[in-house]
């Protein structure tokens, strides 16, 4: 008699949108153990951006980790934590140069709230529809991507308000969000409640759209009017993603705060918030802290992901090669009336399908051709492209391709939508 199946000892809580069992992974490939491979564009919900176990970023954990693994930062000083600190302000705006390290882009959003309550005396934060900022209780509340991420872990905290999210770039749009937010700051508090303003640049779990420039600008004006934090949650888009080192780079945009992980150590645990340093004489030494926060391994990782991205002309190539994706993608579309919009920023790429459960079955689809992506969107309608941004132009083709397969095994629905003539502007 055959053995029933041993239980797994390991959660069921994590959602698992693919379960490959990796041997090894190289660049933009994952490879497995019954030897198939496939086309990693998830890097690890958009992580690994210099491509898995890149040899600069492996050396540079390796010669850390013979000389000391974890060297916590209340009692030991590390020269690389500040190299580190002064390479991202030459990338960060002026003012907004004095950093603090954590592990998780959950971890440093609330590090964000904590710093804003301690500047500005005050309790609460607001953030926007569709965003998504981490899964703590604090962070929770902040997010409103998908019920399913807070259903049933009442009570978060209080005080968190959500202000609407311009769906669309255009003028009335942006118009109607900032009239939303100020509805929302003389309806249901007052500037006295606020610490803090959250907002994505371009919302990541919320399906890779972009906030328009003048609703940024049209926030930071009355976050400054109304002495509030304004924090810019670049944790999905930083550290190259949108072709930039930062989305908000050349938008005249300057927050007060900006919150980084995901991309900044290639796949090591590490998160910064750089903030401006008058708000540094608010947050009292020991007010704050963590166990790993500026891990040396991490950072040494962070450093070495820094040369990679800091490469003369990497990030013109990342744009580069977002645009032939973008295009490759639009042309697919227009073949494809199943796909209801294409949008891109840089190598964050999105298509959009009329339902969840069509994007899903594209999704294992494009797995069956050795391509894996992730969903997003507020029912998981999108599929997101989030390739690693070494990616190369025959592996962009390639990926293509397979999404194409992926798609020519499935009965177009009938087209009950429409392609979003807005978003058609990104392909320009
Ligand atoms: C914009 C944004 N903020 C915060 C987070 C939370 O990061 P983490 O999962 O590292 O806690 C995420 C994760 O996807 C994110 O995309």
């Amino acid at each position: 008699m055959s053995e029933p199946p041993r239980r797994s000892r390991l959660s069921n809580v994590w959602l698992r949108q693919h379960d490959i069992d990796v041997a090894r992974a190289s660049g933009s490939w994952l490879h497995a153990v019954d030897g198939t491979t496939f086309l990693d564009f998830t890097s690890g919900i958009a992580v690994t951006s210099t491509g898995h176990c890149h040899p600069h970023v492996v050396a540079s954990i390796q010669r850390q980790a013979e000389r000391l693994l974890h060297g916590q930062v209340n009692c030991c000083r590390n020269s690389d934590l500040e190299r580190l600190a002064e390479r991202i302000a030459a990338h960060t705006p002026p003012r907004v140069d004095t950093f603090f390290f954590a592990n998780s882009g959950a971890e440093i959003t609330e590090a964000a709230v904590k710093l804003a309550k301690h500047a500005t005396g005050r309790p609460g934060v607001v953030t926007f529809a569709g965003g998504f900022h981490g899964r703590t209780h604090l962070t929770m509340a902040m997010t409103s991507t998908r019920s399913s991420h807070r259903h049933g872990y009442a009570p978060l905290p209080s005080s968190v308000f959500v202000a609407p999210f311009p769906a669309g770039g255009s003028a009335a749009e942006v118009h109607a969000a900032l009239v939303g937010f100020d509805d929302l700051m003389s309806s249901q508090c007052t500037a006295d409640d606020i610490a803090a303003v959250v907002v994505e640049p371009v919302l990541g779990e919320g399906g890779y759209r972009k906030a328009p420039i003048e609703f940024l600008a049209g926030v930071r004006e009355r976050c400054t009017r109304h002495g509030v934090v304004f924090v810019i949650d670049e944790v999905q888009t930083g550290f190259g993603r949108t072709g930039s080192m930062f989305a908000i780079d050349g938008t005249g945009i300057e927050p007060d705060a900006i919150c980084m992980a995901k991309g900044i150590a290639s796949g090591l645990p590490l998160a910064a918030l750089a903030y401006r340093s008058d708000l540094d004489t608010h947050w009292r030494p020991g007010s704050h802290g963590g166990t790993f926060g500026g891990n040396p391994v991490s950072v040494a990782a962070a450093l070495a992901t820094l040369d990679i991205l800091e490469a003369p002309g990497f990030l013109d190539g990342v744009r580069a090669r977002g645009g032939r994706l973008l295009a490759a993608l639009a042309a697919v579309s227009a073949q494809h009336p199943a796909i209801v919009d294409v949008r891109g920023h840089g190598l964050m790429t999105a298509t959009e399908f009329a339902d969840a459960a069509y994007a899903s079955t594209v999704q294992d689809g494009c797995r069956e051709a050795g391509l894996l992506l992730l969903t997003a969107g507020p029912t998981g309608e999108t599929l997101r492209w989030a390739p690693p941004l070494t990616v190369t132009d025959d592996e962009i083709d390639m990926a293509v391709e397979r999404f194409t397969t992926a798609l020519g095994q499935l009965h177009d629905p009938q087209p009950h939508m429409n392609i979003d003539t807005h978003h058609m502007e990104s392909y320009r």
